[in-house]
């Protein structure tokens, strides 16, 4: 069986399966009996200055019988007294030794504030800090949380006041509320972090009632943006987790967080340069216990694959991942129906000739049998139709062999630019 442990950022972990902060990291009864069902690592839920939370806070949005494909929160950081946090982190620490216990910690943007916090929570033995700069709600409205993750200096900023004092690694978790995650991430690495964790939830509002007219959820009738996360937020995590790997200016650890429910989520996370990942909804809506199918998936993957530690795994599709304007322009797929799977039901054909080339005919074989066919040379490969296709087996999307040479955007810009300085050359001449 493979070695499933990690070392993130110097920090000591049995496995990558970490809780993030948030409900389900509470208190210290939760992430104990979390430890216990096996999960490696848990980031406390936020610690800072007393705040008052709302009722409701949570909404969740279903989506084609799916239930929580997406769920929104306005719960603010912890409303527990720090000194009960600290008493039950202690104490778990000590009954759980090998686990991973981080702060996560939020405070106004004052050098004193961040000092204080991490003196007091470095005194009772944690393995390392994360610096919450993602809240969307509430706190932001108080200068913190996402407030602060939006200005990149600030984050840089922080960032090296902790690092004054810290003796444990810092983890920045950054916020998605930004249009380019990575220069929030480069200034956090500028400030000192030794690690990045992403994302937190992105603005949201679940939804309106259409029959009181309120939003989704209120509090006696009024509403304000939420933080939104769970299956729903994934590609958007996975992209932003992607661009800060690549990226060598960042180049520190990564934690990576969205919508990950299932072991092979967490595959896709660590190829895309995850270290460690860490889980939020997934638990709110199925239990602590969901960590068991992950690990013994985790593990037979690995086995298949022939690994032997599951670090193997980090940033393999990095270099897969590059800009639009390196792609081969010249690379060609095609459909091709399968009759024998096929039960048409037409899907294909309307998608293609309402949305996409008009390239499936409907035509009839010589048993008098309804078929449809992909006129090859109209169709541009753009996978609609077995994007839309219900059955397994149907639709193969065919690589065409012996096309011309491979050509991307940038390469033929640079030919042609080429080309048109040589003859403004030759003009001027
Ligand atoms: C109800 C709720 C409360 C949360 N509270 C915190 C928090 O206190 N600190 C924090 O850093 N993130 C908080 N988060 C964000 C999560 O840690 C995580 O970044 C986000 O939910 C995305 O992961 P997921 O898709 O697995 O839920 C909270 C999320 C939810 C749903
Ligand atoms: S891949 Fe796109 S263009 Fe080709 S048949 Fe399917 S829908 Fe039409
Ligand atoms: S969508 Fe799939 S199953 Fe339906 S007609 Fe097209 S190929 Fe057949």
């Amino acid at each position: 069986m493979a070695d499933l442990s990690i070392d993130f950022a110097g920090i000591k972990s049995p496995n990558p399966f970490w809780l993030a902060s948030a409900p389900p990291t509470n208190t210290g009864y939760q992430v104990q009996r979390a430890f216990e069902a096996g999960w490696g690592g848990a980031v406390w839920k936020t610690l800072g200055e007393p705040v008052i939370n709302t009722s409701a806070r949570f909404a969740a949005v279903h989506f084609g019988g799916q239930r929580v494909a997406g769920f929104n929160n306005i719960e603010l950081i912890t409303d527990r007294p720090l000194e009960v946090n600290l008493k039950e982190i202690y104490e778990t620490k000590r009954r759980f030794p090998d686990h991973t216990i981080i702060a996560s910690l939020m405070v106004e943007p004052k050098r004193e504030k961040w000092h204080e916090i991490v003196k007091r929570v470095e005194a009772i033995g944690v393995d390392g800090l994360e610096l919450n700069f993602g809240c969307p709600h509430g706190m932001a409205e108080r200068g913190m949380g996402a407030a602060s993750g939006q200005q990149p200096d600030l984050v840089q900023a922080q960032t090296a006041w902790v690092k004054e004092v810290a003796t444990t690694p810092v983890i920045v978790k950054l916020t998605p509320n930004i249009t380019d995650i990575t220069v929030v991430a480069r200034h956090a690495v500028k400030g000192g972090a030794d690690a990045i964790s992403l994302i937190n939830t992105i603005n949201s509002l679940a939804g309106v009632d259409i029959h009181s007219w309120n939003t989704i959820p209120n509090v006696g009738g009024q509403g304000a943006h939420g933080g939104y996360c769970g299956p729903a937020v994934k590609p958007i995590a996975l992209s932003m987790v992607a661009e800060c790997a690549r990226d060598r200016e960042v180049g520190v650890p990564i934690s990576g967080i969205g919508g990950i429910s299932t072991w092979q989520d967490v595959v896709e996370f660590m190829l895309m340069g995850s270290t460690g990942i860490q889980v939020c909804t997934a638990v709110m809506h199925h239990g602590f216990r969901i960590v068991e199918e992950m690990i013994d998936g985790l593990n037979h993957y690995l086995d298949e694959k022939g690994l032997a530690s599951v670090t193997e795994l980090i940033g393999k599709s990095v270099p897969k991942y590059s800009n639009w304007g390196d792609l081969d322009l010249n690379y060609q797929v095609v459909a091709q129906i399968n009759e024998e799977n096929c039960i048409n039901c037409n899907k294909c054909h309307i998608a293609c000739e309402d949305a996409s080339h008009q390239c499936i005919d409907m035509l009839t074989n010589a048993e008098g049998k309804a078929i449809l066919q992909v006129r090859e040379e109209d169709c541009v490969g753009c996978n609609l139709c077995s994007i839309v296709c219900p059955a397994d087996g149907a639709i193969d999307m065919i690589a065409l062999e012996g096309g011309a040479a491979p050509m991307s955007w940038n390469q033929r810009s640079r030919i042609i630019s080429g080309v048109n300085g040589a003859y403004s050359e030759v003009e001027a001449g």
